[in-house]
């Protein structure tokens, strides 16, 4: 595996494997890497023969500043993971090499993008689709992974990459969950001891809600994971909408879609853990 930290290097390094009819395949994160991260390396060193993984914490995503100066950062474990995993390249640029010039670009990316983070987190999509598209700007890739535990955010990359003709192919890859059902995530590690032990209840609502949906309406659904949760110590749900899985529309009845997918926001003390739960797949 080669470290790279300038996008000249990187580009050089790409386009001679597209020259050499090489599959080039992306794995965007913002490190800190954890067992699900890895889930999508591997998948991506299976299906391509190449791997380039970024690990840069975007500044331009982050609406809270708290929360971009708290982001967990861990270069060498991170290095290390991606290295046994089978990278090619990790490309972990400086914030000036990314934004010589501050991106002033606004995308307009309609309504998948206006709904749930997108009113919580005003500017954060934004910020995703900057970043994202200067990613594949930069390596041009066949395929790119990104996890389902962000369901909108992959909702929000296809819209901005038809918008702006990436011909690549976005591959979505389901959570990956600690055995006690938490999806994982780089801000669990910021859980107290006892926020750790409760937060399982998240992901055990959701499945719960599941059996639930059978006889009841999605409304009385809501309000179930919303008060279950919300009993926890510490825990206060932000919002759970029961969405169309590809519109991101709030569905009110369940015939009314074929794709039905819950999503989740939790403050658990002052981290905020997301999740979601499909109760109809097409
Ligand atoms: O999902 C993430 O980690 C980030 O939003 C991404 C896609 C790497 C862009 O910074």
């Amino acid at each position: 595996m080669e470290r790279i930290t300038t996008v000249a290097a990187l580009q050089e390094l790409v386009s001679k494997a597209r020259g050499e009819g090489k599959k080039i395949g992306l794995v965007p994160t913002m490190g800190a890497l954890h067992v699900g991260h890895i889930s999508l390396v591997e998948r991506c060193v299976a299906e391509n023969d190449i791997t380039v993984v970024s690990v840069f914490v975007n500044p331009t995503q982050f609406n809270d500043k708290r929360d971009l100066e708290l982001y967990p950062r861990t270069p060498e474990a991170d290095c290390a993971m991606l290295e046994k995993a089978g990278c090619t390249y990790v490309f972990t640029p400086s914030v000036e090499e990314v934004y010589p010039e501050p991106d002033t670009r606004v995308f307009q990316l309609g309504a998948v993008a206006e709904v749930m983070e997108g009113r919580y987190r005003p500017g954060h999509f934004n910020g995703v689709a900057q970043i994202v598209s200067k990613l594949f700007a930069m390596v041009a890739p066949h395929r790119a992974y990104f996890g389902e535990k962000d369901f909108q955010q992959i909702a929000v990359i296809r819209a901005m990459a038809a918008q702006l003709n990436f011909d690549i192919e976005i591959i979505a890859c389901p959570i990956v969950r600690e055995a006690d059902g938490l999806a994982l995530s780089s801000r669990n590690t910021r859980l107290t001891a006892e926020q750790r032990r409760n937060a399982p209840r998240i992901a055990e609502t959701l499945f719960k809600s599941v059996t639930f949906a059978h006889d009841h309406t999605v409304e009385q659904t809501i309000q179930f994971v919303v008060d279950a949760i919300n009993a926890v110590p510490e825990m206060r749900v932000e919002y759970y909408e029961i969405v169309d899985g590809l519109s991101l529309q709030p569905i009110k009845e369940w015939s009314d879609s074929n794709y039905i997918v819950g999503c989740i926001t939790v403050y658990n003390g002052e981290v905020r853990l997301i999740d979601n739960i499909a109760y109809r797949r097409p």
